[in-house]
């Protein structure tokens, strides 16, 4: 699939989540290419959208753009409902993400909200997790025991060299992992000295997949 066809279809599911927000709600915000559609939605759709709780500094950037208030976690009460994309989503609504390496700030987000809607094109709903990498992030400190520890688990962790994450930590891209117990295999990897973040959404999935397909959007 091309480029420009996936970006037609997350642009699609980008734009079925407004239908699915309050207008003046204060809603959470997701990282990458189809939250950037997402943003570019809402800015289209000035009111629809009170404020945001951001998940890095990227989407920060966007949203700042848009004339869009960011506002700190800490200072809400509640937040009803958080909008983001995934790397792999099974129809379970277990994820995959952290692709774009914002995966700690993500699932504290997405752990706030009542509501995860999940945005994704056609092309990351898969029958099993894996195939994409899991992103893991780690303590710098701790990278290299850690690609021992999953590395005697049968994984080919690598290190994602060069990127720093917002909270200044290093990404361990974990290839090769059997993934047949989602919220078993993210509570096992959770609790390994070092990790940050697992990049499996499982103990806390999507509440909703919105799907972009050729013919239209997918309610999953
Ligand atoms: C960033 C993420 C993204 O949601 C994921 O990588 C999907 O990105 P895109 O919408 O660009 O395909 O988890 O950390």
């Amino acid at each position: 699939m091309s480029a420009t066809m996936a970006d037609a279809k997350k642009r699609r599911a980008a734009e079925a989540a407004l239908e699915h927000i309050p207008a003046g709600s204060v809603l959470g915000v997701g990282t990458g290419s189809t939250v950037r559609f997402f943003i570019e939605a809402l800015a289209a759709n000035p009111g629809q959208v009170r404020a945001a709780v951001s998940s890095s500094n990227a989407t920060t950037t966007l949203l700042d753009a848009a004339g869009i208030p960011v506002l700190d976690l800490n200072d809400l009460a509640d937040l009803p409902l958080y909008i983001d994309g995934a790397d792999e989503a099974t129809r379970a609504h277990h994820l995959i993400k952290g692709g774009g390496g914002a995966l700690t700030r993500e699932k504290i987000v997405a752990a706030a909200a009542a509501r995860f809607i999940c945005i994704i094109d056609e092309s990351k709903l898969v029958g099993t997790l894996g195939a994409f990498p899991l992103p893991i992030e780690v303590i710098p400190m701790a990278r290299r025991l850690l690609v021992r520890e999953l590395e005697a688990r049968g994984a080919r962790p690598v290190w994602r060299q060069g990127f720093v994450t917002d909270n200044g930590n290093h990404i361990l891209d974990v290839h090769g992992l059997a993934i047949a117990d989602p919220p078993a295999l993210e509570g096992e990897l959770a609790c390994l000295a070092g990790v940050v973040m697992v990049g499996l959404f499982a103990r806390r999935p999507a509440d909703l997949l919105l799907v972009g397909t050729d013919q239209g959007v997918i309610t999953v």
